[in-house]
């Protein structure tokens, strides 16, 4: 398959190269660098010993993606690119659904014209809202999103599954990410957040490598074991391995295929910066916070259609989460300095 990565050189996108590559795919980025850099195809690069053909643009330019699929033999899509900052598309709606929905309008159109029909999407277990009970399988409703974030994911879910219907040579995998973590573990990509981190763990990664004071627990009164917000935390390469998964099960389908991708197991924020520092040798100061708004109490998954499905479970531990991430930010302080 020839793969045009939207996001390439984002975060999850540059782990999906990684694999897509070592699986023997063909594979050409595009990005617009406003949240990334350049840098983490050479890294990927050097992890896979193959050239990464790269297209520095904007998902939104119907001009420059209709070259691209003109250019390039593009069998498949996997699109990552967006913006994912929860507390930003609050101030910035107009922004967040622009790139993030418009933008998927403008691939799907640009794929359409193309003859292009197979679409793994990013979207995020935000849009299950705030489940009754837990774990959350692919079943349970989605909606009540809190934020112009969780609402666009939930917004190109819904345009996705209308082009499906509308049109049976489409072949699209919605993929319910939980909390992706880690890095690769050779330490040279990872999560190279600009500014001050929102998640959990870059924030526990840069105060145990001294950048920032202490950790801010957001509520220690939850109805949880121990007071604090629970999550579902997935290593990232077992995420990319997961997109490799979909790929490949939705070029011998057609329709919408739904999964999600987690563990099926929780931790506390707790038990994150104890395993942390049993993990790195590393002290992790924190102080109980009030609660942060949006945020709900636990979240985990049910993964079992996956498994089923894609034959794919995340393999890798807690502790090997936390070693990967731990390795690429001491070996990178400063991320791939932007
Ligand atoms: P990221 O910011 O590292 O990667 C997204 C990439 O998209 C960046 O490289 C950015 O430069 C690029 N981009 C943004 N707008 C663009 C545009 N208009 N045109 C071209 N490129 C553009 O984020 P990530 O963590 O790798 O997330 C990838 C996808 O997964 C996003 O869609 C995100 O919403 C989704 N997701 C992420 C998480 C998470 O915790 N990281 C959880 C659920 C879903
Ligand atoms: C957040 C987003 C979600 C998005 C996901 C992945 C919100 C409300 N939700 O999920 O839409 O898909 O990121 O990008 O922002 N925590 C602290 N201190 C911190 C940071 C986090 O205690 O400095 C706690 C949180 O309260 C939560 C847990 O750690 O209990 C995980 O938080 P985070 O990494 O931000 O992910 P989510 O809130 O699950």
């Amino acid at each position: 398959m020839t793969v045009l990565v939207t996001g390439g050189t984002g975060y999850i996108g540059s782990h999906a190269i990684v694999e897509l590559q070592n699986a023997g795919h063909q594979v050409l980025a595009l990005d617009n660098l406003c949240n990334s850099s350049r840098e983490s195809l050479l890294r990927v690069e050097q992890i896979t010993g193959k050239p990464v053909p790269f297209v520095q643009g904007d998902i939104r330019d119907a001009s420059l993606l209709s070259r691209v699929f003109r250019d390039y033999s593009i069998t498949a899509v996997m699109h990552f690119a967006g913006l994912k900052a929860v507390g930003e598309s609050v101030v910035r709606p107009l922004e967040y659904y622009d790139v993030n929905v418009n933008g998927t309008l403008m691939l799907a159109k640009a794929m359409n014209e193309a003859g292009v029909f197979n679409l793994v999407f990013s979207s995020s277990a935000t849009v299950y809202g705030s489940p009754e009970s837990m774990p959350i399988n692919e079943q349970c409703a989605v909606g009540g999103t809190t934020n112009p974030y969780g609402t666009s994911k939930l917004m190109v879910e819904k345009m996705l599954q209308d082009v499906a219907a509308s049109d049976e040579r489409w072949s699209i995998a919605l993929l319910r990410y939980f909390n992706p973590v880690g890095a690769h573990e050779s330490g040279l990509i990872g999560e190279d957040p600009s500014g001050v981190p929102n998640n959990l763990l870059p924030y526990v990664t840069q105060v145990a490598v001294g950048q920032r004071e202490r950790l801010s627990v957001f509520g220690g009164d939850y109805p949880t074991e121990d007071g604090t917000g629970v999550r579902d935390y997935i290593h990232v390469v077992d995420l990319a391995v997961g997109h490799l998964r979909a790929i490949e099960y939705i070029a011998a389908r057609k329709g919408v295929s739904i999964f999600n991708l987690g563990t099926g197991r929780g931790y506390s924020v707790l038990e994150i910066v104890a395993a942390f520092e049993r993990v790195t040798g590393r002290k992790v100061p924190y102080a109980i916070m009030p609660r942060r708004a949006g945020d709900i109490a636990e979240c985990w998954s049910d993964p079992a259609r996956a498994k089923q499905e894609l034959g794919w479970v995340a393999r890798r531990s807690l502790e090997q989460m936390l070693a990967d991430a731990w390795r690429w930010q001491s070996q990178n302080p400063n991320g791939f300095q932007r």
